[in-house]
């Protein structure tokens, strides 16, 4: 039989505050979805006393290494330290503003695995990839660099977003998301043992998200400025 649990994972990038995960205190998920929330490092400790027992820690990023001189960056292991259970990797911002590669984003999937986090790995087109026509080469190219490296064992959250969606109040039409879904889980299928759930995200919202949700081979969403608003997130947690 197939599971019909959704994932629904904020992305609250460098935003909140402890007054924004006071708010949140009050946020009791669903329970046909499983919700994760990824605050910036400084509110994790404040998310594992405040937010519902329900409710998954995931962090936005983590370090390739595990240790030493690296100064300012944060390792999966002192994450697991914090009670995350998750962490993204490979975020189109990370991919742009910091220059994360697929050697990178690949060395930080492993390194969350070894410390026993589930990655959730972004993967997306650019405007001018899609225009181009280039959509399903360039989830090609993201995947065979990092994914397919990993063991077929292992488990990880794959997230679709288009780059031209993210921020922009821009989304695919359900076609489009119908077809890169379809791609990215054939993709998949063929590498991993277990099914890997597919989140799509960019601009997911309130009112688009049951719409979206519903697609075939859609496996949850990743929600980032609407996942800042209580009332708002709610209704997505639910949809
Ligand atoms: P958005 O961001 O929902 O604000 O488009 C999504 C993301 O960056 O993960």
């Amino acid at each position: 039989m197939k599971n019909n649990k959704k994932i629904i994972a904020a992305n609250w990038k460098m935003n909140g505050s402890e007054e924004l995960m006071k708010e949140f205190s009050q946020l009791t998920p669903a329970r046909h979805n499983d919700v994760i929330i990824c605050p910036p490092f400084t509110l994790l400790d404040s998310a594992k006393s405040l937010l519902s027992n329900s409710i998954k820690l995931g962090a936005q990023n983590c370090s390739a290494e595990d240790k030493g001189p690296f100064t300012g960056e944060i390792s999966a292991s002192m994450l697991q330290e914090k009670n995350v259970s998750h962490v993204l990797i490979g975020h189109s911002e990370r991919r742009t503003l910091f220059k994360e590669t697929d050697y990178v984003i690949l060395k930080k999937i492993e390194a969350a695995i070894k410390s026993k986090l589930i990655p959730i790995v972004c993967i997306g087109e650019t405007i001018s990839e899609k225009k181009t026509n280039k959509t399903l080469q360039a989830l090609d190219s993201q995947i065979n660099r990092s994914l397919a490296k990993i063991q077929p064992h292992e488990q990880v959250i794959v997230a679709y977003e288009p780059v031209w969606a993210i921020g922009t109040g821009l989304t695919p039409d359900e076609n489009e998301i119908r077809e890169t879904h379809l791609y990215i889980k054939t993709k998949l299928n063929q590498h991993f043992n277990a099914d890997i759930p597919i989140l799509y995200g960019g601009s997911a919202n309130s009112e688009n998200c049951s719409q979206i949700i519903s697609i075939e081979n859609v496996g949850g969403l990743l929600v980032g400025g609407a996942s800042l608003k209580k009332h708002e997130f709610k209704t997505i947690c639910n949809c």
